[in-house]
């Protein structure tokens, strides 16, 4: 008994669809894989009256205190400057935007998404995208998820390793090494 007509139009699309992706995916090849190590500093500044990281908005319960500007809830979008040294005034390398979360209830820990797109040297217009938690009372083994990238980042996983170079504990102004390590296409 042969196939019935009814099925064979059916059969003819998948098999259709089947082919074009396939060659889809011979035609844009990702090609080797590679690593890329990279070291800089993250200025995030809630002081003054230029700020790179502003608040959205906390719930009501939670209150900022002296020794805790950033309480459980607080959202914060931010735009912060990348540089090669620690200094402000060193060669700015790069910026990350994006938001943060204040997660943590009993300590501080902040949930960060955020796009890591630098601007200089051979990576320039390439980016990363971190989404992890931030244990920053932790004085060792801070580690962030690296989950994906653009550009020469493309496919991006790996880790940024972060140490805290300067904090001001009462208006939550800081500097953040960071040493990424990022296997990319
Ligand atoms: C980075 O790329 C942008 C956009 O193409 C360009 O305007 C800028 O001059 C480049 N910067 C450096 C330092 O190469
Ligand atoms: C980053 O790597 C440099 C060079 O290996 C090292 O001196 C520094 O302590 C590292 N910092 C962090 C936060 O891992």
């Amino acid at each position: 008994m042969g196939t019935p007509p009814s099925l064979l139009l059916p059969l003819a699309v998948l098999l259709a669809a089947a082919a074009v992706s396939l060659q889809t995916g011979a035609t844009a090849p990702l090609g080797k894989e590679k690593t890329t190590q990279l070291h800089f500093f993250l200025h995030d500044t809630l002081s003054g009256k230029d700020p790179s990281a502003v608040l959205i908005g906390r719930n009501a319960l939670h209150a900022p205190r002296p020794d805790d500007p950033t309480p459980f809830s607080s959202v914060y979008a931010a735009d912060d400057v990348l540089t090669e040294g620690p200094e402000r005034q060193s060669r700015v390398v790069g910026n990350a935007q994006g938001i943060y979360v204040s997660s943590g209830k009993g300590q501080l820990s902040l949930v960060l998404g955020m796009d890591f797109e630098l601007t200089d040297g051979p990576f320039n217009g390439s980016a990363f995208v971190v989404y992890s938690r931030n244990t920053v009372t932790r004085p060792v083994g801070r580690e962030l998820a690296v989950v994906g990238g653009r550009g020469r980042f493309r496919m991006a996983r790996g880790y940024a390793l972060l140490r805290t170079h300067f904090l001001d504990n009462n208006n939550g102004d800081a500097i953040i090494e960071y040493n990424v390590t990022l296997l990319h296409h």
